[in-house]
C-alpha cells in the first residue's frame, strides 16, 4: 500500500480517459463557439463573499464551502461553482452586452462522496449577461441539448419551470411553508429539517414518505406574476419551434437560491444513482448586482463532465481509446538515430513513438506491437551504416528498405498526409 492516496471525493483521470476529457471540452467549444460564446477562465478560488451569494439556507454555502483563511488574512472559499465568479468578473470588468462566455473547469464542494458525486468535479457551462429576452433562455437551453444529441446520448430528458420574479417566488415559499407545516408530522425528520431551513428543497426528496406531501403541495404556476408568466409561454414556444423534447416539471427548484423564472436540467435516464442530473441551469436576474455591479440580467447553464462521461459509458457512445500511433521507431544501435528521427517526423506532423534504455530488438518490437503502431521503422548497425531504414507496415507486416532522408515520403504514402507541426527548413 503506498503512503498517500487521493482524498475522499477526488480521482486521478488517468490516461486514456484524460484524452477523453480533453476530447469532450473541444467538442463543447466548438458547439457554443458557433454561436458566439467565447471562452473565459476565471479563478478557482475567490473572496468567499462571491459564493454566499448562492444562498444562506442551500447546502453548497452551509456545508460544502471550502473555504480557509489565507496567510493575508482574506476570507477565501474554492469556487463550488462557476456562475457567481463570473457575475463578479462581470461587475469588475464590465465588458459590453451581451456577453456570452463559455468555461470548462473544476469546482469543490465538500459533499458526501459517492456514485456520480464528488468532491472535485469539472463542468462546462455557458453564461450570457445582459439580455432578458426569453428566446436567449431557448438558445442556451438548445446549445446544452445539440451537446448532449453530439456526444451520441440518447437517454437525455430535459425539465423546465419557471420560478417567477422575486416577489413570486417570496410568495410562493410563504404559501409553501405553510402547507407543509400543516402536513408535517406526515414528514420524513429529514424533510422537517429541510423544512427549517428552505421549504422549495423539501419539494426535492426522494423518500418515500414525503411523496403524498409534495404531489399535494401548491405550485410555483399558482404564483407567477403575467410578465413572468408571460416569458415562460414564449420560453416554451421557442423549444417548440426548436422541436426540443421537454417536460414541465413544476417541483423542479433547483439546489441554488439566484434563479428567478426559467429553470431547467438534464437528467439521463440512463443513470440508475441517485445521481441523475447531467446538467442545469437557469435565468439569475440579480446575481451581478447582488454582487455589486450594474442590475443586469443572465442566464445559463453548467454540464457535469464526470456524470456525463458516466452516461455516456452506460448508453455506449463517446468512447475513446489512447491516441493513435503513426510510427514507432526501433533502434538497436544506440538510439541517436531514433532521437533525431523521432524529432523529425513529430516535426513534419506524425504521432511518433519509440523504444529507451538500449533494449533488444526483440524486446523494442513488442513494444512496438504493443503500441498499435502503424509501421515500425527498424535501425540496425546495416541500416545506420548506409543512412537506410526498414520500414515494416505492422499491419500487413511489407517491409521495404527506405532512405532516411524520404521517410517523411514514404511515410505519408503509408499513414497518409499530415500537417508540419514545426518548421524545420
Ligand atoms: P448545479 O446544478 O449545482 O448548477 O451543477 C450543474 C451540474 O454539475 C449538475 O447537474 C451535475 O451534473 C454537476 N455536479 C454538481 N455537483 C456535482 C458533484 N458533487 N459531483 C459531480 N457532478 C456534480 C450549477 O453549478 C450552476 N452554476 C449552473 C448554472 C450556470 N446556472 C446558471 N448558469
Amino acid at each position: 500500500m503506498p503512503s498517500f492516496q487521493t482524498s475522499p471525493g477526488t480521482r486521478d483521470i488517468l490516461p486514456p480517459q484524460a484524452g477523453r476529457w480533453r476530447a469532450f471540452s473541444a467538442q463543447f467549444a466548438d458547439i457554443v463557439e458557433s454561436a458566439g460564446y467565447e471562452c473565459i477562465i476565471p479563478p478557482m478560488f475567490e473572496d468567499l463573499g462571491v459564493f454566499l451569494r448562492l444562498g444562506d439556507a442551500t447546502d453548497v454555502v452551509t456545508k460544502e464551502m471550502y473555504d480557509f483563511e489565507d496567510k493575508g488574512g482574506r476570507r477565501i472559499a474554492l469556487r463550488p461553482e462557476h456562475t457567481a465568479g463570473i457575475c463578479r468578473a462581470f461587475a469588475q470588468h464590465r465588458p459590453t452586452t451581451p456577453w456570452k462566455v463559455w468555461y470548462s473547469g473544476s469546482n469543490f464542494r465538500y459533499e458526501k462522496a459517492q456514485a456520480g458525486r464528488f468532491r472535485q468535479f469539472d463542468q462546462v457551462g455557458i453564461e450570457v449577461l445582459g439580455s432578458t429576452d426569453p428566446l436567449l433562455d431557448v438558445e442556451v437551453i438548445a446549445m446544452g441539448w445539440q451537446f448532449f444529441e453530439s456526444l451520441g446520448l440518447k437517454n437525455v430528458v430535459l425539465m423546465v419551470n419557471s420560478l417567477g420574479d422575486l416577489a413570486d417566488r417570496a410568495a410562493y415559499i410563504e404559501a409553501l411553508r405553510q402547507y407543509l407545516e400543516s402536513r408535517s408530522d406526515e414528514l420524513s425528520d429529514e424533510a422537517k429539517a429541510t423544512l427549517q431551513r428552505n421549504p422549495l428543497r423539501v419539494l426535492d426528496s426522494k423518500r418515500a414518505q414525503d411523496k403524498p406531501v409534495v404531489i399535494g403541495a401548491p405550485t410555483i404556476a399558482e404564483f407567477l406574476s403575467d410578465e413572468a408568466r408571460a416569458h415562460f409561454s414564449t420560453v416554451i414556444a421557442g423549444l417548440d419551434a426548436l422541436k426540443i423534447p421537454y417536460t414541465i416539471n413544476a417541483g423542479l427548484v433547483r439546489g441554488l437560491d439566484y434563479y428567478q423564472r426559467t429553470v431547467f436540467e438534464f437528467v439521463s435516464t440512463s443513470l440508475d444513482s441517485a445521481q441523475t442530473a447531467v446538467g442545469g441551469g437557469g435565468r439569475y436576474d440579480g446575481l451581478v448586482e447582488d454582487l455589486g455591479g450594474p442590475a443586469t440580467p443572465g442566464v445559463g447553464f453548467a454540464l457535469g463532465i464526470d456524470r456525463t462521461l458516466l452516461a455516456c459509458d452506460s448508453e455506449e457512445v463517446f468512447n475513446m481509446g489512447s491516441p493513435e500511433i503513426d510510427a514507432f521507431i526501433v533502434d538497436v544501435v544506440d538510439g541517436m538515430s531514433a532521437l533525431r528521427l523521432s524529432d523529425e517526423l513529430r516535426a513534419a506532423g506524425f504521432t511518433v513513438d519509440r523504444a529507451y534504455d538500449g533494449r533488444s530488438m526483440k524486446s523494442q518490437m513488442k513494444v512496438a506491437d504493443r503500441s498499435g503502431a502503424r509501421v515500425a521503422i527498424i535501425i540496425g548497425p546495416d541500416e545506420a551504416e548506409s543512412g537506410n531504414c526498414t520500414v515494416r507496415n505492422l499491419m500487413t507486416s511489407d517491409q521495404s528498405i527506405v532512405v532516411q532522408a524520404e521517410l517523411v515520403t514514404h511515410l505519408a504514402s503509408i499513414v497518409g498526409e499530415r500537417n508540419p507541426r514545426r518548421n524545420t527548413q
